[in-house]
């Protein structure tokens, strides 16, 4: 079959990405607004067939580089609910809480700090109309069982990492791992966010990968320097362009009141820079205030120096929606073909929702049951989609917009040769493969 010939490629503008973005996220699949046909809820979503997909690969690339491939970090898998105990000892019913400001003149509610003039309304542009900031807790509070009193309310985890925290000791005692070692999770935290907005950027509910690396205190700088390194280059390492991301320092006033010292794994938004991940060095903060609380004992003892120590730690803490969304954005590209516009997700093969469609050139029956037989030969090794309706041009084009690296078509010579067309979606050239071949061939190039 003959190749297309190769694109001139025009990129989209980053003024109208966003939009972009969001169209294509609810065209096809990726990211829905929640409860929409009640008109929507407060900045909450739906992943959608096509954006689970993505969604867990992003999740699964994360535990892959840090727990599959590593022998000194563990998984671990806590609870949402938790109980007040918890938040009061990390210090969170304290100080999780952003400045929160209304607006007199029009009643808005805005974050302060998050204000490009804190002197100006930016719905309705009046002047100095804000009330006194007042300190809002950001933590969903609720209440376990039916009789509400003292002792039942609950938190929904604003964070994953205090879970990692509380389990220390039986994670250690369990896993016979010894500092410098690290607990990683995946899973959903909540925040009664002030302003939620930027489309998956920041929403009450959303997704962290969060690890917790447990180390002697004298090595905690060092560990601190690695994890920084490390957590850019995975980003690096999935496809998102240098150009497209910094590791920035915080200043001191920034500095979360756990942290002494933080970078940022930023990303270069439509609207800027902004944050992806934080690594923060967190010191023996967390497991003293959870021993002292509980009266529990959360340090190590050192066999070779017979000592005890409380481990310092180094935590990188990404969000998995929010990374999602600046994969979906960096792979992005509009190119013209033959006076056409391709939109082409280039994502990593790794990330890529599905990583082969097999496409049948006809619906017809005649090749139908090769089709099927081919699939079947695909699905234990790749994530795949069939689709038979619409032209071949435009189910090319389908699959370029969801990201798909490979296309195997079906046509009627497929049923003398035993041979199909695998498909390229970053070069569109097109191989004839034997069909005894294709898994080996596909495999090869998506590994
Ligand atoms: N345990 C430390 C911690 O939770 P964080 O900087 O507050 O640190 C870590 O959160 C990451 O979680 C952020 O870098 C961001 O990617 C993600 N995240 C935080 N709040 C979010 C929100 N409201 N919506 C989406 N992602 C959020």
């Amino acid at each position: 079959m003959a190749a297309d010939s190769e694109p001139e490629t025009d990129s989209a503008p980053e003024s109208d990405l966003m939009d972009k973005i969001v169209n294509l996220s609810k065209r096809r699949g990726f990211v829905f607004p929640s409860a929409e046909i009640y008109g929507g809820f407060r900045s909450t979503y739906d992943y959608g067939p096509i954006g689970v997909l993505l969604l867990r690969n992003v999740k699964d690339a994360w535990w892959r580089s840090m727990v599959q491939l590593r022998d000194d970090i563990v998984g671990i898998d806590a609870a949402i609910l938790s109980p007040s105990a918890i938040w009061q000892a990390s210090g969170h019913l304290e100080n999780f809480t952003d400045p929160l400001v209304d607006c007199k003149v029009c009643q808005e509610r805005f974050r302060l700090d998050k204000l490009d003039d804190p002197h100006t309304c930016p719905n309705c542009a009046a002047a100095d109309s804000f009330t006194e900031a007042r300190q809002f807790n950001l933590m969903f509070k609720t209440q376990a069982g039916p009789v509400s009193g003292a002792g039942t309310e609950a938190y929904l985890r604003p964070e994953t990492a205090q879970g990692m925290f509380v389990d220390f000791a039986n994670v250690l005692q369990s896993s016979r791992k010894k500092p410098p070692f690290g607990i990683a999770q995946v899973g959903k935290s909540f925040r009664n966010e002030i302003t939620p907005g930027n489309f998956v950027f920041r929403t009450r509910e959303f997704e962290q990968m969060e690890m917790e690396f447990f180390v002697p205190p004298d090595e905690a700088a060092q560990w601190y320097e690695y994890w920084c390194q490390e957590r850019y280059q995975w980003y690096i390492d999935l496809g998102i362009p240098e150009s497209k991301l910094r590791l920035r320092p915080h200043d001191d006033d920034e500095l979360s009141h756990y942290s002494s010292g933080t970078s940022d794994v930023e990303f270069l938004f439509p609207w800027g820079w902004d944050e992806l991940e934080g690594i923060a060095n967190r010191g023996d903060y967390d497991l003293t205030q959870h021993m002292n609380a509980s009266g529990e004992k959360l340090d190590y003892f050192d066999p070779v120096t017979n000592s005890r120590y409380t481990p310092h730690v180094i935590e990188p803490a990404a969000g998995a929606t929010r990374t999602m969304m600046a994969f979906l954005l960096a792979a992005y590209d509009e190119e013209e073909v033959k006076g056409e516009t391709r939109v082409v997700l280039h994502l990593h093969h790794r990330l890529a929702p599905y990583q082969v469609a097999v496409l049948p050139l006809s619906k017809k029956d005649t090749l139908t049951p090769l089709a099927r037989e081919v699939l079947r030969s695909l699905q234990p090794h790749f994530m795949c989609d069939y689709d038979e309706t619409q032209n071949i041009g435009k189910r090319y084009r389908r699959q370029d917009e969801l990201g798909t690296p490979y296309c195997v078509t079906i046509d009627f010579d497929s049923l003398d040769d035993g041979a199909v067309t695998v498909r390229d979606r970053d070069s569109m050239d097109q191989e004839r493969i034997a069909i005894p071949d294709l898994v080996d061939h596909l495999r090869a190039r998506l590994t």
